[in-house]
């Protein structure tokens, strides 16, 4: 009866999760999408619990450490989701996950503590082995390779390569590989410890993996690493036989595939290419003068707000400076006002602006922008030549022309927005300094383009009282 109950729990978590990834597709309903999937997976671990049965009949013990973790990771989990800015949302996602790989790989640990006292009784491990070791490989990476991830996204840590590192990394992972397939096979109380020169070495690589690649690649090894440790939570199902772990892990690894390969697409890239070519890191950091030498024009607020106010259609460009400044509210007090004058205002999003997956409609969603009014790249590209004004909020990578017409720019081949068909290009930033990729954007040389520099919240503010008083 009990073990019934607990696989309802199991069915229930499962259902849950899937229809909560599915809810996640769609902004309007990604909240409760959200919430009914935690929901499920709570039901889950509630029944592990108190429903669990091991094969002695005994259920689980340790309920001091079972609950005091869960109340640390609940309390570290939710003052870490309630305080976090939205614009530290990706290192949070990325800590979250490593954290995640973390737990998968110490699972393999302790069920190898397991397996190596159950060599002398004779029976087969080698299925329990390839587990074991493909969980700690995974997991390890995952974790280390997304504490580097959340360092370089914070900051903190500076891309780093040095000459032959890819063909190091390979190495490494065929050594690795090597040692895990003798071990399957092999496997003595004498030679055990080989095990942990594996979860050594799989620290290593996960650090070296991540270490060079950087710029405008993050979002890709990002979703890369999540799906490493949905796989390697699956690990951790097979070996205890827990069908909802099993389901969470492949669905995990599922959709960060899934999400990896459309990365890829969006930058027009392979994944081979993104892994072993560290595009678009930041060559030293230093801005380079434009070939042209550089000069630009500045645009007034007001001589701006005439523009918009007297076009037929203005494009608004959202970027991470717009995140940053959270001017999301009042760029739709804009979007209104142009509207209330008769301009048609279209939303241009790029699938990599800001710096997570759908950050730009998640930030605009906030705001109450209509999703009709969202186009995505190649909608708006169509629209670009018909287009008045282009005004770019905080966007720099996802416009830079150089992505194009550079064969030599480490951006080239990304598909970019193309502002500069339209007839006027307002680009608004604090300064001339480069975006994420560090590269320098010749949009801003361009004829067409004027800079309207300042944060954009308070550009805003003014534009909205310069458009009202005319
Ligand atoms: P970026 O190229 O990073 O440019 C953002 C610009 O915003 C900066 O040049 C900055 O210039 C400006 N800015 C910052 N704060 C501002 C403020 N308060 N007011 C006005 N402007 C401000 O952004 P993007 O065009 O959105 O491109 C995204 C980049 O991030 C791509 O390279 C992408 O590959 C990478 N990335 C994306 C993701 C995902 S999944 N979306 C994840 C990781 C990385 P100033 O300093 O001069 O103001």
């Amino acid at each position: 009866m009990e073990l019934n109950i607990l696989t309802i729990c199991y069915l229930i978590g499962s259902i849950t999760f899937i229809l909560g990834l599915k809810m996640l597709s769609n902004p309007a309903t990604a909240r409760k999408g959200n919430l009914i999937a935690a929901g499920g997976m709570a039901i889950a671990i509630a029944g592990t619990i108190f429903l669990y049965k091991g094969p002695d009949g005994e259920g689980l013990h340790n309920y001091a450490w079972i609950f005091g973790g869960l109340a640390i990771g609940t309390i570290v989990g939710f003052l870490a989701a309630k305080k976090v800015k939205m614009t530290a949302m990706p290192e949070m996602v990325s800590l979250f996950n490593g954290m995640g790989g973390a737990c998968a790989g110490l699972i393999s640990i302790i069920e190898f503590g397991r397996v190596s006292s159950d060599l002398a009784s004779g029976i087969s491990l080698h299925g329990k082995l390839i587990t074991i070791f493909l969980g700690v490989i995974i997991g390890s990476v995952s974790f280390a390779g997304s504490i580097i991830a959340w360092g370089k996204l914070n900051g903190r840590v500076k891309d780093f390569s040095f000459g032959g590192q890819q063909i190091l990394n390979t190495i490494m992972l065929f050594i690795m590989v090597c040692i895990a397939g003798y071990l399957v096979f092999n496997i003595t109380p004498s030679n055990a410890y080989l095990f942990y020169v594996i979860l050594a070495g799989a620290l290593v690589y996960g650090i070296m993996f991540v270490l060079p690649i950087g710029g405008a690649d993050m979002p890709v090894v990002i979703s890369l690493l999540n799906s490493f440790t949905g796989v390697a939570a699956a690990c951790g199902g097979f070996l205890y036989g827990n069908k909802v772990m099993l389901t969470g892990g492949i669905l995990v690894g599922a959709a960060g595939t899934l999400l990896t390969i459309l990365m890829c697409k969006a930058m027009n890239r392979s994944l081979l290419n993104v892994l072993v070519g560290s595009f678009g890191g930041n060559k030293g950091g230093t801005v380079q003068q434009s070939a042209s030498g550089g000069t630009y024009k500045e645009i007034s607020v007001s001589d701006s707000a005439m523009v918009m106010a007297y076009a037929n259609r203005v494009a608004i460009v959202p970027g991470y400076g717009l995140a940053v400044a959270q001017a999301q509210h009042v760029c739709h007090e804009l979007e209104k006002l142009l509207d209330e004058k008769g301009v048609e205002v279209i939303y241009a999003i790029h699938p990599v602006a800001g710096r997570m997956p759908g950050h730009m409609n998640v930030l605009l969603a906030e705001a109450d922008v209509s999703y009709d009014k969202l186009l995505e790249m190649e909608d708006a590209n169509d629209l670009f030549k018909t287009t008045d004004v282009v005004l770019i909020l905080g966007a720099n990578d996802v416009v830079n022309p150089a992505a194009k017409n550079d064969p030599a720019s480490p951006i080239y081949g990304m598909p970019i927005l193309e502002v500069e068909l339209a007839k006027n290009v307002i680009v608004n930033k604090r300064s001339m300094k480069p975006g994420y990729a560090g590269i320098e954007n010749a949009l801003f040389f361009q004829p067409k383009t004027s800079m309207l520099f300042g944060d954009a919240k308070s550009v805003l503010q003014q534009l909205v009282s310069e458009i009202k008083s005319l």
